[in-house]
């Protein structure tokens, strides 16, 4: 049986993260990156999220894939030649990709996730299921840059990037990350999953849940933030606000504060007014022709999409 090896690219800096935290929360309009709901708590929040009614994403997507999995692993082969490498990206418990396994038979299969060590209880159960394969953990922020080491990807490779995160990146530095990908694929492919835009209703539904989960999921980065920079945010003084901005094509969450208050922290603090905000995440939407359209610009030549019968988001192969 062969053992997951691991890499732990960048270090996690909780200085640098902090420095980051404070200038955002001294910024106008303030805001925090998203990165800083996944504490442990949050991460769970998300997992439930994805069960819920009005999440619809992440059963959408798993159906589309399950729907039409032999005529994707062929568009892939098509691309990769037989078992190809498959790099999986945010792979977290490596679920998604694992379905994948017996339709497009990865030679290897490298998991890159914020933490290498989050990854090794996932690698070492799927080494026990798939023991001929290679198996390799890498802990790597690719938010600022996507590179692997060469032995690695030693040719053309499927690059997986599931659960529409695309959608939490601008669009430029969406463009940015495609390109990574493009390069990172040797000439190989792109499977991506990708949230399309949608009736209003739907979407601010789906980021505003009658259980409150997407609201306790927002909160508790302020639990988060007090942890990280030793501030004082009482969650309770905050309320969960999702909307969709048209113009930009997005689903934004923000936290506004139900009276006036000032947040301190050793070295710094923030007057909020009552109603004001704090920006939290953006989720984009897009149109199926948009992101074939992105695809290309990154570099794609050849774009094929699947959609679920509503059309409520779309799973692209890029190749090219
Ligand atoms: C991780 N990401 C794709 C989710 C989304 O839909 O943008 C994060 C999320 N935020 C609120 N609900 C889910």
């Amino acid at each position: 049986m062969n053992t997951p090896i691991f890499f732990q690219l960048h270090q996690i800096d909780d200085q640098a993260l902090a420095a980051e935290a404070a200038a955002g929360l001294q910024a106008t309009p303030a805001h925090a990156s998203p990165k800083f709901f996944y504490d442990p708590l949050g991460s769970r929040l998300f997992d439930t999220i994805t069960e819920l009614d009005e999440y619809y994403p992440t059963r959408t997507e798993a159906a589309i894939v399950a729907a039409h999995a032999p005529a994707i692993a062929q568009a892939v082969q098509a691309l990769t030649g037989p078992h190809p490498v498959m790099v999986d990206l945010g792979a977290g418990n490596c679920a998604k990709a694992a379905r994948l396994f017996a339709v497009l038979q990865p030679r290897r299969y490298v998991a890159v996730d914020i933490s290498a060590s989050f990854l090794q209880q996932a690698l070492q159960g799927l080494q026990r299921e798939h023991p001929a394969m290679d198996l390799a953990g890498v802990g790597l922020d690719f938010s600022s840059r996507l590179q692997l080491p060469a032995d690695l990807v030693d040719g053309p490779a499927l690059v997986f990037y599931p659960g529409s995160s695309i959608g939490n990146f601008a669009p430029d530095d969406a463009l940015r990350l495609l390109r990574d990908a493009r390069d990172l694929a040797r000439g190989g492919g792109l499977l991506i999953g990708v949230d399309l835009v949608k009736p209003i209703a739907l979407l601010e539904a789906a980021y505003d849940d009658a259980l409150g989960v997407t609201a306790a999921f927002n909160l508790n980065l302020l639990k988060h933030l007090n942890r990280l920079l030793g501030a004082d945010f009482d969650p309770r003084g905050w309320r969960h606000v999702a909307l969709f901005n048209t113009g930009a094509s997005r689903i934004e969450m923000h936290l506004e504060a139900r009276a006036a208050t000032t947040v301190r922290w050793p070295g710094g603090e923030r007057h909020f007014a009552a109603g004001e905000r704090l920006h939290t995440e953006n989720s984009y939407k897009w149109t199926p022709d948009g992101f074939a359209a992105l695809l290309r610009d990154a570099g794609f030549t050849r774009v094929q999409r699947w959609t679920d019968a509503q059309g409520w988001f779309g799973v692209f192969l890029a190749g090219g």
